[in-house]
């Protein structure tokens, strides 16, 4: 058992989903006798108030030069960090030679703002091929992953930033102490942080296990977020719910002294006090839904095999993998997941080798079911599908509970 990745202390799960594949491990037939699997246990640490893995996989194996996931294929996502990117520069980068840091830039969805605008920025991302990406768009990026010595070379060669964004990428990085520390080394003293994951608070409320998986290795909230950056001179000014990624939540940083916190930080630390984000109990609540869940979404999966039904998976998100393997989905349940991003297709899901197929597939022989994997894109995945259900289709949803729409 590692430690806490705030404190050091012991941490012990209160839940066990078991033996699973890396999350976007997407892999070919010659590769299943060589897959990498794991135990995957979330545990709670009180005095930090933060959920995160027991185990942890190294981040080499997770992000590599086939990193499947690429911002760009959802729309809305795309939408949404252009809005990021317009705050961050009408309220942030107020210097004389403003200078942008992105953590996780992925393919640089995000900093593409500041790189057309000729504004100084760095997008920071491990994942060779998506950097690629970014660079092609003309965002410069720095292929490592973010440390205090990333941070120190930086403010070498850069000076600090003015502005740090980070979208769901710090739940992927386990040394959490060194993180805050590249933070408060690379951060103005006038400067700010924005960084956002999904919400812990989210998972509570709508039992969505499947956002605990590999690279998420913690899961925030402000109560967690305070304790983990205080011994920084950080302090949360700020913060705001989002729906992306099944809901997640904006946290502004600043240095200790910099601003007063909005009414809005108190007004969510209560809430959490209210909804038991600070105490064991509330997780292992959550366990016993967890556990409730995947019976029901089982026992309707099989009842529909009995009828002699077709269910396709619809999206091969990393969120799957924790519910085709915790469930024991197979491919005699769900025919095959449809999904758009081209590396991922002709592809079997990790672990439960269920096959992904082009979106034409769905399209071209629409199933009975389509089984709703990529259910925190709901609204723009509905909008478009409207011809599916016009032609007598059903989604199966299992967040916030199992049901059909
Ligand atoms: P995410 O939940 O991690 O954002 O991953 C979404 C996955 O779903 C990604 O592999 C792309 C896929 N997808 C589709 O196949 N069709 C869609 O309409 C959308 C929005 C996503
Ligand atoms: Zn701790």
């Amino acid at each position: 058992m590692s430690g806490c990745m705030i404190c050091g202390r012991p941490v012990a799960p209160f839940i066990s989903f078991g033996r699973m594949p890396l999350a976007n491990g997407f892999l070919g037939p010659e590769e299943f006798s060589t897959e990498f699997f794991f135990e995957l246990k979330a545990g709670f640490c009180e005095p930090c108030a933060l959920v995160q893995l027991v185990d942890r996989v190294p981040s080499e194996r997770m992000f590599h030069d086939r990193y499947p996931f690429f911002t760009a294929t959802s729309a809305r996502m795309v939408a949404h960090f252009r809005k990021l990117a317009e705050s961050v520069r009408r309220d942030r980068m107020l210097s004389r030679d403003p200078f942008v840091v992105e953590i996780g830039s992925n393919d640089g969805t995000m900093l593409e703002t500041f790189a057309s605008a000729g504004l100084r920025h760095l997008g920071v991302e491990p994942s060779a091929n998506v950097a690629v990406e970014a660079e092609r768009r003309g965002v410069r990026t720095l292929r490592r992953f973010f440390d205090e010595e990333t941070a120190r070379d930086i403010v070498r060669e850069h000076g600090q930033a003015d502005a740090i964004a980070a979208a769901n990428c710090f739940c992927h990085i386990p040394d959490l102490r060194s993180l805050a520390a590249g933070v408060a080394l690379l951060l103005k003293p006038e400067g700010a942080l924005i960084f956002e994951d999904p919400y812990l608070g989210d998972i509570v409320a709508k039992a969505s296990y499947d956002q605990i998986y590999d690279e998420h290795a913690s899961y925030f909230s402000v109560l967690s977020v305070e304790r983990w950056l205080a011994p920084h001179g950080l302090r949360v000014v700020d913060v705001e719910p989002l729906p992306v990624h099944g809901g997640s939540m904006r946290y502004v940083i600043r240095k200790a002294g910099a601003q007063e916190p909005a009414p809005e930080v108190e007004a969510a630390r209560a809430a959490e006090r209210r909804m038991g984000l600070d105490r064991p109990e509330t997780f292992a609540g959550l366990a016993r839904r967890v556990e409730a869940s995947r019976e029901a979404l089982r026992a309707l999966l099989r009842k529909l095999k009995r009828e002699g039904r077709r269910v396709v998976g619809y999206g091969a998100t990393s969120k799957s993998t924790t519910v085709t393997n915790y469930c024991g989905l197979t491919p005699e349940l769900v025919e095959f997941i449809s999904d758009t991003t081209p590396i991922k297709q002709g592809k079997f899901s990790p672990g439960a080798h269920i096959p992904v197929r082009p979106h034409g597939d769905f399209q071209a022989r629409y199933p009975d079911y389509a089984l709703l994997f990529a259910w925190n894109h709901a609204e723009e995945i509905m909008e478009k599908e409207q011809a599916f259900g016009k032609a007598g289709g059903r989604w199966i949803v299992y967040v916030p509970e199992v049901g059909l729409r």
